[in-house]
C-alpha cells in the first residue's frame, strides 16, 4: 500500500555516526536510523552492540535497523533474537539471500511470527521485495543505487513494488536505500517509497543550495544597509532638532 492521505514519507538516517544522528534529530525530521556492518565499520561502531544500543537510546521510540553478521540462516535466527533484545525499537536486518543464494525468507517469517520486526535487506529486484512482503517483513529495503549500478530503473522498481503491495493490502513498508545522489531522494519519494534512508551527507546536500545562500546574504546585506540608513536619518533628525532649538 502506498502512502495514505496525510501521510508523509519517512526519513531515516543511514548512519552509525552519533553526532549526525543527534544533529538531525534536533531538526525534528528524523523518523528512524538504518545501519549495516559496512556503515558500522565506517562510523567507528566496531562494538556493534554498544553502538546499536546507543543509537536506539538516542532515537527511541523510532526504529533502528541493525543487521545480522552471519551467513548461516540458523545462526541468523539466534543472532536476530539477541540483537532484538538490546532495545524494543531495534528492527533486525535479514538479507534476502545468503552469499550462496539461499533464501532467508524462513528466517524473516519465523522472526516476525515471534514478534521481532524485520527489515529484509539487500533487495535488488521486484521478486525479492514482493516475497519479503509475503514472508511478513515489516520493511523491505530496495537498494536503489545498486539497482541503478546494474543498469536498471530504481524508481520504476520502487513504483511497481508499491503498486503490488497496495493491491494486496500488504502492510510491509518499502525503504529506499543505497542513496548515491541527492536527486535519488526525490526520485524515491516521487516513486512512492514509504521510507527513504539517507546518508547524512546527502541530506545536507538536499537542504543546501548555493543560490539560497546568496539570496539570504543579499537580504542580510540589505537589512544592514536599511539599519545604517535609519541611523543616519535619526542622526540628521537629532541634528536638525538641535539647530532649530538654537
Ligand atoms: C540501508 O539500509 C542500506 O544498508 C544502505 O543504504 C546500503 O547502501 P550502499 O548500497 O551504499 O551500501
Amino acid at each position: 500500500m502506498g502512502l495514505m492521505e496525510g501521510e508523509t514519507v519517512d526519513i531515516f538516517l543511514d548512519t552509525a555516526n552519533l553526532d549526525e544522528i543527534k544533529r538531525w534529530l534536533e531538526y525534528g525530521l528524523l523518523d528512524g536510523v538504518t545501519t549495516n556492518p559496512t556503515v558500522m565499520l565506517k562510523d567507528g561502531g566496531y562494538d556493534m552492540e554498544e553502538r546499536a544500543r546507543e543509537i536506539a537510546r538516542l532515537v527511541g521510540p523510532r526504529p533502528v535497523s541493525v543487521e545480522v553478521t552471519t551467513d548461516d540462516p540458523a545462526q541468523m535466527l539466534q543472532q536476530a533474537h539477541r540483537i532484538a533484545s538490546w532495545s524494543p525499537n531495534i528492527v533486525v536486518k535479514i538479507p534476502v539471500v545468503t552469499e550462496r543464494g539461499q533464501p532467508c525468507l524462513g528466517v524473516v517469517r519465523d522472526l516476525e511470527l515471534a514478534g521481532v520486526r524485520v527489515n529484509m535487506t539487500a533487495c535488488l529486484s521486484f521478486g525479492q521485495a514482493i516475497l519479503g512482503a509475503k514472508a511478513g517483513a515489516t520493511y523491505v529495503s530496495i537498494f536503489a543505487g545498486r539497482v541503478a549500478d546494474e543498469g536498471h530503473d530504481a524508481a520504476a522498481l520502487i513504483r511497481e513494488v508499491i503498486d503490488w503491495l497496495g493491491r494486496w493490502g500488504s502492510r510491509t513498508r518499502v525503504i529506499a536505500g543505497s542513496i548515491r545522489e541527492a536527486v535519488n531522494i526525490k526520485d524515491a519519494a516521487v516513486a512512492g517509497a514509504h521510507v527513504i534512508t539517507v546518508p547524512p551527507a546527502f541530506l545536507e546536500k538536499f537542504v543546501d543550495h548555493r543560490y539560497s545562500r546568496d539570496t539570504v546574504r543579499g537580504f542580510n546585506e540589505d537589512a544592514a544597509r536599511a539599519l545604517a540608513r535609519m541611523e543616519e536619518l535619526q542622526a540628521i533628525a537629532v541634528r536638525a532638532g538641535g539647530e532649530a532649538r538654537r
